[in-house]
């Protein structure tokens, strides 16, 4: 860019530069003190031409003056004297003074010095002239040696670099020799900037402007300042910009205050703040409002959303105007009868995000509402649950890590953890998109699950995980109904063997003396029964097993005797000879089939008791009488194992005793 080009834009941002029109000459090489013989290079630079053309350039020494005019803006001179140029249709520029001169040593300096610049000065010798030593002053005062030939730098020029400055060196015979006096005089790069504000005095609701107003020096005009603004100290919009104004779309009573400014280089080699100017709003009957639908809070992508703006305070017919920021893009237009207007967003997309608001304009009023900002939520997408070792089967007791993720949702995210329905745990995230729930795998554990996520517009549910815990069988215990050790033979007993852990399906086989009776498989209960009608081989050991696909139990042994009662006695008598005889020994044998031991058998002569005998175990039991006479008559015998008596038929035995003894007449 030219640089008249920028000196012009920022003449008229900054609005007040009444040496446009003033061509400035330059130097080449930049000195104002050279030697005679020397050339300088004046150059004319003429802000309101943009092609060469001739130059008329004033030449003043003493008291002469001549004026020549030269093609193009460029003139070779090595004479002394005040210099100025003119273009066409342009004023005189400022004079340069220019010094050819014949001393041994020169300080040589640029025409002008803004703060902020880094300045050479040049200490030369006249060729031939053999001096050493070269040494600066600044004001009389020592400042440093020149080795080598080397110029003396002032950094970051400011005020306090003011003053008279001058080298000297030594000649061959140690005499001291000086050069001219160089003038620093540090200009100002730009003033302290003026904050304005258009309108003064705003109306609630409606805008103002903020100016920083400065200048830069024609011969600086290529220098880019920043401009920052502030209310009650806290820096305004987003920080320092290129540009001098600062626009508030709408001032509500709450943003008067003290509001300055700031001007600053690039570097911020030079920053100068403003005074600060303190701006009243003056408070407004009429207001402009903005509502939305859903609230702010709840905009989600892929919904419609609607922006009401509600006028109050003035009658119509009013327009009202959408407008969209940062980009100050008019969005939506509406001339509505009615003082509220709907501005439809059909399907928000990310991209409808940003400040909006609403301008009111009557036929004597504008006025516009606050920004709201409209941030555009995405809906969660549907979660996913994954199980961490991957698969539905875990054995108990080992770590368990549920994993519920989404792959698009703003945050934060509320996620849920159920199983059958019932919540177990849940948890906000402000950060990640993925939750983790960890579990130390019990008989519990085992169940459908599935996670949800939350942020705002309703839950998402993932598909269901069923997880089944392994459970190896706890060691059966073996139950019987009813209780007891003793049974009678005929009842009905059932028996039960229950596990109180392990995983269905359960396996049940019950014994009886090592002897498989019965195998029960179930699927719903942790206890399988078996029904069973007692007989007198049923007495003994009984145990059960249980079994899944993880483990293998026994129960303990039970054991059970089965009770019968005594069947009806079969009594026989034994005698040594068909008819029986006084003297003879008759052996009675009383024997049930059947009966659980011990049975005393009573034996019997016409109701009178002849004795009794236990029999400990089976076999019945036997009993010797001696015949005497009055042992004639009915026999028989009772049975009786404390579940009920049994008595035999009746056996009849006659004793014949007349033969071996005289019968006394
Ligand atoms: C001045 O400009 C002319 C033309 O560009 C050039 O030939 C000459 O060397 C320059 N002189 C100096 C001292 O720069
Ligand atoms: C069995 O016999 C003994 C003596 O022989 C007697 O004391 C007892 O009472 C008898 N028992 C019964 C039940 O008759
Ligand atoms: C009864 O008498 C017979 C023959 O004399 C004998 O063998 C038997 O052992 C006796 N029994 C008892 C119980 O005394």
């Amino acid at each position: 860019m030219p640089l008249w080009v920028s000196l012009l834009a920022l003449a008229s941002v900054s609005g007040q530069f009444a040496t446009a029109s003033k061509p400035m000459i330059s130097l080449h090489p930049p000195w104002t003190t050279a030697f005679v013989g020397e050339k300088v290079n004046l150059t004319c630079n003429a802000f309101l031409s943009n092609s060469p053309q001739e130059t008329t350039w004033f030449h003043q020494y003493k008291w002469t003056k001549t004026s020549r005019e030269i093609p193009g803006n460029t003139y070779e001179v090595q004479e002394s004297g005040k210099y100025r140029c003119q273009t066409q249709g342009s004023g005189q520029s400022d004079p340069v003074s220019l010094e050819f001169t014949s001393e041994d040593l020169i300080l040589q300096a640029a025409p002008s010095v803004f703060e902020g610049d880094t300045v050479a000065l040049r200490c030369r010798e006249k060729p031939g002239s053999a001096l050493s030593a070269k040494v600066m002053y600044k004001d009389s005062r020592y400042q440093q040696a020149l080795r080598d030939g080397s110029d003396f730098h002032i950094h970051w020029a400011a005020l306090k670099h003011n003053g008279w400055y001058q080298c000297k060196a030594l000649r061959e015979d140690y005499n001291s020799v000086a050069s001219n006096k160089v003038r620093i005089q540090v200009l100002e790069l730009f003033p302290t900037p003026v904050l304005r504000a258009s309108p003064s005095q705003p109306k609630e609701g409606s805008p103002v402007t903020l100016t920083c107003e400065t200048r830069l020096p024609p011969q600086r005009s290529d220098v880019q300042l920043r401009f920052c603004f502030f209310r009650e100290g806290q820096a305004l919009g987003s920080g320092c910009s290129n540009s001098p104004e600062l626009q508030i779309p709408a001032m509500w009573s709450e943003d008067a205050g003290s509001y300055s400014c700031q001007a600053q280089t690039v570097t911020v080699s030079v920053a100068k703040k403003s005074l600060k100017t303190h701006i009243r709003v003056q408070r407004a009957v009429a207001r402009a409002q903005i509502h939305t639908r859903p609230p702010l809070e709840s905009v989600f992508e892929g919904q419609e959303l609607v922006l009401v703006c509600s006028v109050r305070g003035v009658s119509g017919p009013f327009s009202i105007s959408w407008y969209r920021r940062p980009k100050l893009q008019d969005v939506a237009t509406k001339i509505p009868f009615s003082p509220e207007a709907e501005f439809r967003i059909s399907t928000v997309k990310s991209s409808d995000a940003g400040e909006y608001y609403c301008v009111a304009s009557t036929s004597y009023l504008t006025f516009a509402s606050r920004t709201v900002t409209i941030h555009v939520r995405v809906p969660v997408s549907r979660p996913v649950l994954t199980l961490m070792p991957p698969g539905a089967q875990a054995l108990e007791g080992t770590e368990l890590t549920l994993h519920c993720e989404v792959q698009r949702g703003s945050l934060p995210i509320l996620y849920q953890l159920f199983r059958e329905d019932t919540l177990l745990q849940e948890r906000k995230t402000n950060s990640w998109r993925a939750m983790s729930f960890r579990f130390s795998l019990t008989a519990r554990h085992s169940g459908n699950y599935y996670c949800t996520a939350n942020n705002g517009l309703g839950a998402q549910r993932s598909e269901a995980v069923t997880i089944s815990v392994k459970v190896p069988v706890s060691c059966p215990v073996l139950t019987l109904m009813p209780p007891g050790a003793r049974a009678l033979e005929g009842a009905e007993l059932t028996l039960h063997c229950e596990v109180q852990r392990g995983s269905l399906p359960i396996l049940y086989e019950f014994f009886h003396e090592d002897a498989l009776l019965k195998k029960v498989e179930t699927t719903f209960w942790r206890v399988g029964s078996f029904r069973l009608s007692l007989t007198a081989e049923r007495s003994g050991n009984y145990h059960c097993t249980a079994t899944n696909d993880f483990g293998h139990q026994r129960s303990e042994a039970v054991t059970l005797s089965v009770i019968v009662p005594v069947s009806r006695p079969v009594l026989t008598l034994r005698a040594p000879r068909d008819q029986a005889l006084v003297g003879d020994t008759v052996e009675l044998h009383c024997e049930a089939q059947r009966g659980s031991p011990p049975i005393l058998y009573l034996f019997y002569l016409n109701d009178v008791t002849l004795g009794n005998s236990s029999a400990p175990s089976g076999g019945g039991v036997s009993f010797n009488l001696s015949l005497t006479a009055e042992h004639s008559g009915n026999y028989f015998c009772e049975a009786d194992n404390s579940l009920g008596v049994q008595r035999s038929t009746a056996v009849p035995l006659r004793v014949k005793g007349e033969l071996t003894l005289p019968t006394i007449a």
